[in-house]
């Protein structure tokens, strides 16, 4: 079992109404919705309103992912308009401690990204504080880029750590996921799959049933 989480930044931003309610219709189980300030990572992509959008376009969980310097004042907006999952870096200014208590505290599940280059032992501060741990299996900062090797070894080893600490915080992978990639992370251990491309631009409900149908190989 895993949860399929769409990312907006490749979605039609023209007509993100049916884009968002195409893949709704066609099963995702969350919505992922990346923010960009243009200073932690070069491109701005949103502001955190667009999950005000979002939650009137769909019921299905929001998942937002931080890509900023400073996160806290964006946390009690985010909890004000329904978001259920927020997700901020490990590498922050100043670490992400304070935030993720933020995020809790104002009744949403905290999730800790880490970067390609941070080891995945870089989590074992905030273990009693998160409720899911993404690794990024890109660069962040854009959508459509080719999945990292050695990914699938990093989320095998983050599982072990996990594991070894009695922790239940699920891992998900944001980048590069492709039919031919879920699969790999899927053994490793991810449970959560953030997809962008592989689910937005083209036939929608196509593009999911495949990302479904390779899952079930990976069984
Ligand atoms: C990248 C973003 C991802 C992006 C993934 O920085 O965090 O969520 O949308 O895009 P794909 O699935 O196309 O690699
Ligand atoms: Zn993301």
């Amino acid at each position: 079992m895993f949860e399929l989480c769409a990312s907006i930044l490749a979605a039609d931003f023209a007509d993100l109404a049916r884009d968002v309610r195409a893949a709704d219709a066609a099963g995702v189980d969350a919505f992922h919705i990346d923010v960009m300030d243009g200073h932690f990572v070069p491109a701005i992509s949103f502001g955190p309103m667009v999950a005000r959008t979002m939650r009137g376009l769909t019921a299905k969980p929001l998942d937002v992912h931080l890509m900023v310097e400073d996160p806290a004042p964006f946390v009690a907006e985010l909890a004000g308009m329904g978001v259920e999952r927020v997700s901020v870096h490990q590498e922050i200014p100043g670490g992400p401690g304070e935030v993720l208590a933020a995020i809790r505290c104002a009744g949403m599940g905290a999730g800790l990204v880490l970067n390609p280059d941070t080891p995945v032992t870089a989590a074992e501060p905030w273990l009693a504080q998160v409720n899911q741990i993404l690794l990024m299996t890109v660069q962040p900062g854009r959508g459509g880029q080719a999945y990292l090797p050695g990914s699938n070894d990093r989320i095998a080893a983050l599982r072990a750590l996990l594991d070894k600490a009695g922790s239940q915080a699920v891992i998900q992978v944001d980048g590069g996921i492709k039919p031919q990639t879920l699969p790999g992370a899927l053994q490793a251990g991810a449970r959560s799959i953030v997809a962008g491309s592989a689910v937005f631009g083209g036939d929608i409900a196509q593009k999911v049933q495949a990302l479904r149908r390779a899952a079930q190989t990976s069984r």
